[in-house]
């Protein structure tokens, strides 16, 4: 069979350039969040999952077409066994120049043991999880989650070196009073912040996103009354949108998925723990990497990747309304990867 060269870089049909992958290392988690979970999930057999050698394997078919910033989520990608294999890895090409960047997105339960070695590994950076600074409040909305665990993980972060970004989901009666002291708490340590608007992804029991929905001009509101907040013209290609907080210095974002789109400018493709390749977070349209890899090798993966990309949609359609309460978007956050 006629191997084509690698083509340079990923295009799509809109002319966005994909040279940034999100990787769900795993489903599980040691947390039950109550806006991302069902207390009782039922999670993928094991022998479903790439092993590591095929993430690695699908993280570096990306990294030759142009991918140059990886981030590894879940789940909660910090508990998969034998994790730090694949970061000390995909870290070593951060080292030698051909990644820009690897970055995680944990919820911060393992920090307190891992962080040195990820510094050591080669990740400068992490996205941490929290939507609260009330232990009680903490517990409720993580179901499982112990704060002072997590607070032992962010200092430990913090001393490695790593630079710490907090993302918190905004939810209505839950967290919303809890933010603006986050806020504060965020400046003083220095960490940016990012808020985000809860998604309707996956079924989660018994909870009902409309009432968990808080829109975040009502949170800017909120906020506006105790910090200044200066519009930025800071600019990532993701969906945040970024203020300065005048009394801290520190950057603060806004992630509004339901009433803004942020798609024009989307650079990223999402791969799951089972190979699957989602083009729109907000689409349930995906190929199936794992097969492509395991009938058609390396060659089959690329025409996997390539054929894939020629159909990233223009952008999402999420909604929540009274009327369709339901998910929207049938998969977990922790099957795709946030
Ligand atoms: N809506 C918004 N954010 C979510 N996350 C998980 N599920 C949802 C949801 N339904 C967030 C997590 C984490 C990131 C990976 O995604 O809190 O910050
Ligand atoms: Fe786990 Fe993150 Fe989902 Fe919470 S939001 S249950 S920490 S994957």
């Amino acid at each position: 069979m006629a191997t084509q060269a690698a083509p340079r870089a990923l295009i799509d049909p809109f002319g966005r350039t994909v040279d940034y992958i999100r990787v769900s290392v795993t489903d599980r988690c040691d947390f039950r969040c109550v806006y991302c979970m069902a207390e009782e999930m039922t999670f993928l057999p094991k022998s479903e999952l790439l092993s590591l050698e095929e993430l690695e394997q699908v993280c570096r078919k990306f990294m030759a077409m142009g991918t140059r910033k990886i981030r590894l989520t879940g789940g909660e990608p910090l508990v998969r066994r034998n994790i730090m294999q694949l970061i000390r890895n995909l870290g070593a090409e951060v080292k030698s120049g051909n990644l820009d960047e690897l970055t995680i997105t944990t919820n911060g339960s393992q920090l307190h043991k891992m962080a040195d070695e990820l510094v050591d590994a080669g990740v400068k950076r992490l996205n941490i999880s929290i939507d609260t600074l009330d232990p009680d409040r903490f517990r409720s909305i993580t179901r499982w989650g112990d704060l002072d665990n997590v607070l032992a993980g962010l200092e430990a972060a913090k001393k490695a070196g790593l630079a710490i970004k907090l993302n918190a989901v905004a939810l209505k009666g839950v967290n919303e009073h809890d933010l603006a002291d986050m806020v504060g708490w965020a400046g003083a340590q220095g960490f940016d912040m990012t808020i985000i608007e809860v998604m309707p992804m996956g079924d989660i029991g018994n909870e009902n996103r409309v009432d968990q929905y808080l829109p975040l001009s009502q949170v800017r509101a909120d906020l506006s009354k105790r910090f200044t907040l200066i519009d930025s013209d800071y600019q990532t290609p993701g969906p945040a949108r970024y203020v300065t907080v005048a009394e801290t210095g520190n950057r603060l974002g806004f992630i509004t998925p339901l009433t803004h789109n942020f798609c024009e400018s989307c650079n990223r493709v999402r791969v799951t723990c089972t190979g699957q390749l989602y083009m729109c977070l907000g689409q349930d349209d995906n190929a199936d990497l794992s097969s492509a890899l395991r009938n058609g090798g390396e060659a089959g993966l690329e025409e996997a990747i390539v054929e894939a990309i020629g159909r990233k949609p223009k952008g999402h359609d999420f909604v929540i309304s009274r009327r369709a309460p339901a998910a929207s978007v049938s998969r977990h956050m922790n099957v795709t990867g946030g």
